[in-house]
């Protein structure tokens, strides 16, 4: 660890200790002013300490937890809930986060078993029956008194008012979490978001907000649930483990949750942890980690409690995938058909193991619905490898100087005025599409991308240089670009001495300027331009970026008109006829050699040397032509591309999904669910061995020859 980076943890730690103690202190102040009605703490200290807080949350987002005081609004919802002592403190986990922490407490914590169980994201509760009967529920407060929610808590499906049985125990506390299932989550939020309220940042809050309602009619109408992970005091209670207490819970009536399990290894817990790392999201609540339990309540009661802690349990965190962080500013992005999308762009945060400063907002009517205005704290939500997302703002966090974003009305990129491109579309669009520096430069960007002309030296930098530098003034010109246009830019130059070079007898491409020659990449960029020339005809049909056609439309068209001309010529309704191809698409095609610019680039690449026309390969025997083809599975000699193109050359049809259209299925190595299907439907199967003689000798070759 470097010391600047053990430097920066230290502020954090000092931050966070900093956090607890006025947390703490606030949190005791507002029990003793609203609960006991003895204040113990003057207004003045009171609201010095919640600045000093909210402060210290404005400076580190991350500490501003949904148990912050900050975050529970005003007196009104805590006069509202009386003051409950529970029987038996409310304990808390130690946390880890690593396969060596868990293999030193597991070492520590005895020989197993360990119950395992996931770790629901959502509140702690307390329940105190009494002869079997409901008496209060109680929310966690600091461990020792909480809030009575009993009102809201009976309204709660799946929370027994009496317990099941004649043996129940005279007294029992059942500890457990409320949650909000995360699908019931998403739809009341865009049902509060209708209703023009704010919605929650996630279901933990959804559950706590759904909780600590005045009107338990309002918690009864959200479909909140509880699963049981333990017990406080007891009397009556005859079990010896804790997989013991969950068998006669769920006898009594009380949920437990059917996915605790209790294991006898070490690796067995490392298996557990693992599974439900990759299906955290199968699980129908929000889950941060897995606890593990000692099993046998002896050997709980050997190991003991620290001050806060059990040392029989510990929780193994996942990353989080909901980090705050602060919303320094919306802009605007414009993409390659001009479309205006706003972003968010964000003090950098790491989340699910990457840092993340910028997330898009799609369109002004998402970065309404979501309510985050620039200066909000807001939840950033990363799933996996899921793009990042702006969930919603920290509306607590607010200090007043957070402003609304207004979409711009003219391009950021050129200054055209913008516009929708049809009445009642949602997004806008810069009409200035032929020299927008935006669009052309994404432009760029595609048509050299691997399913265009395949100009691996020409990047989204490269492209902005060209730009920037004013050689390009739309894509028409790329072919005519020259060593010495290139040594006009940074990103495609070297600076060397004239003498050096002199010294070295080096003879560079394009010569010297100014003590500049091009770098490799910008000799790259020059050959990969000349090699682009010949690529065949459906690549530079890609490159167009016209509307919808990509590679599959853009080979359909090479195949069946051979030229560029040819296409140009074609009628719609001749290009609609094309396999593959379609009456949206032919419109598109239509449309885009209707605009002169479009035209004139056509031509100026024809005249700079590029390819118009693909070679009537004779010597390829159209061994497919008329059968349907899917590969599927990795095979020893030939890429993806390269099966793809085999196939297509030779008139056939290259398919990524089995039907019973497909006329054969070539099957490689870990191929997975299309194999199964080709089998189901009884479609014929070849190894790579069959698939070249298919190539050629078509059908026959390979009748009664299938894998
Ligand atoms: S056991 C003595 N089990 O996580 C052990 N807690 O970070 C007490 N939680 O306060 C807790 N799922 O509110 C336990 N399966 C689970 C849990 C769980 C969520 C919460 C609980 C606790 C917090 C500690």
């Amino acid at each position: 660890m470097t010391d600047e980076a053990i430097g920066s943890g230290d502020d954090l730690d000092e931050a966070r200790r900093q956090w607890s103690e006025l947390n703490e202190m606030l949190t005791k102040a507002q029990q003793a002013y609203y609960g006991a009605d003895a204040p113990t703490s003057s207004d003045e200290a009171y609201d010095e300490a919640m600045r000093a807080l909210q402060a210290l949350e404005q400076r580190h987002p991350e500490l501003a937890s949904p148990d912050s005081v900050t975050q529970k609004v005003g007196a009104a919802t805590i006069t509202d809930f009386a003051p409950v002592a529970h029987r038996q403190r409310l304990l808390s986990l130690d946390n880890i986060t690593t396969d060596v922490e868990l293999t030193t407490w597991l070492a520590r914590s005895g020989e197993g078993p360990w119950l395992c169980e996931v770790k629901i994201d959502g509140l702690a509760i307390n329940l105190l029956y009494l002869d079997g009967d409901l008496e209060t529920a109680a929310t966690r407060g600091d461990g020792r008194v909480g809030e009575n929610v009993t009102h809201n808590v009976r309204t709660i499906d799946g929370i027994p008012h009496t317990l099941r049985g004649d043996d129940v125990p005279a007294v029992l506390e059942v500890r457990g979490e409320i949650f909000f299932p995360v699908a019931a989550f998403e739809e009341l939020n865009a049902a509060l978001v209708e209703a023009g309220k704010a919605p929650f940042a996630n279901p933990r809050n959804a559950a706590a907000g759904s909780l600590r309602q005045k009107d338990p009619t309002v918690t009864a109408s959200r479909p909140l649930q509880m699963i049981v992970h333990g017990v406080g005091e007891r009397d009556g209670l005859d079990v010896t483990s804790q997989s013991g207490t969950y068998e006669q819970f769920a006898a009594w009536g009380l949920p437990v949750s059917p996915l605790y399990k209790v294991l006898e290894t070490p690796e067995a817990v490392e298996e557990y942890i693992a599974h439900y790392g990759e299906h955290r999201h199968d699980v129908t609540h929000e889950i941060d980690g897995v606890v593990i339990k000692v099993d046998d309540f002896p050997a709980q009661a050997r190991l003991g409690i620290t001050s806060r802690a059990p040392r029989w349990a510990v929780a193994f965190k996942y990353p989080p995938e909901e980090v705050n962080t602060k919303l320094l500013d919306i802009r605007v992005n414009v993409g390659r058909t001009g479309r205006v999308t706003p972003y968010g762009v964000m003090e950098p945060v790491v989340v699910s193991g990457s840092t993340v400063e910028m997330a898009t907002l799609h369109n002004t009517h998402e970065v309404k619905r979501k309510g985050v205005l620039i200066g909000d704290v807001v939840v950033l939500r990363k799933a996996g490898d899921v793009i990042p997302e702006i969930v919603a703002p920290v509306v607590a966090l607010r200090d007043g100087t957070e402003r609304e974003f207004v979409m711009p009305t003219h391009c950021p990129s050129c200054g055209t005025e913008l516009r929708p491109q049809k009445e009642g579309d949602k997004d806008i669009r810069c009409p200035n599409s032929q020299s927008c520096p935006s669009q052309l430069r994404e432009r760029l960007f595609a048509l050299a991308g691997r399913g265009g002309f395949d100009i691996e030296a020409l990047g989204w930098e490269g492209a902005q240089a060209l730009l920037a530098e004013g050689l390009l003034v739309d894509e028409g010109g790329l072919f005519e670009l020259t060593a010495e246009d290139l040594l006009r830019t940074e990103i495609y130059t070297r600076g060397a001495k004239k003498q050096e070079i002199e010294d070295r007898g080096e003879a560079p491409v394009g010569g010297v300027k100014d003590g500049r020659v091009l770098s490799s990449t910008g000799e790259k960029l020059l050959a990969n331009l000349e090699q682009a020339k010949s690529q065949p005809l459906w690549r530079v049909i890609v490159a167009l970026s016209i509307r919808h056609v990509g590679p599959t439309a853009a080979r359909a068209l090479a195949q069946r008109f051979g030229s560029m001309d040819a296409i140009r010529a074609a009628s719609l309704e001749d290009l609609a006829f094309t396999d593959g191809v379609g009456h949206v698409i032919a419109e598109s095609v239509k449309e885009f050699f209707d605009v002169d610019w479009h035209v004139a680039i056509v031509d100026q690449w024809a005249a700079s040397g590029v390819r118009m026309a693909d070679e009537v390969d004779e010597s390829t025997p159209k061994t497919l032509a008329g059968l349907t083809v899917v590969v599927t599975g990795t095979l020893p000699n030939f890429s993806r591309d390269e099966a793809k193109e085999a196939i297509l050359s030779r008139g056939g049809k290259a398919s990524g999904s089995v039907s019973k259209k497909t006329d054969f299925v070539v099957v490689g190595e870990n191929a997975g669910t299309k194999a199964e299907k080709a089998e189901q439907l009884g479609r014929p199967m070849l190894d790579e061995d069959g698939f070249r003689k298919l190539l050629e000798g078509g059908p026959e070759a390979v009748a009664g020859a299938e894998a």
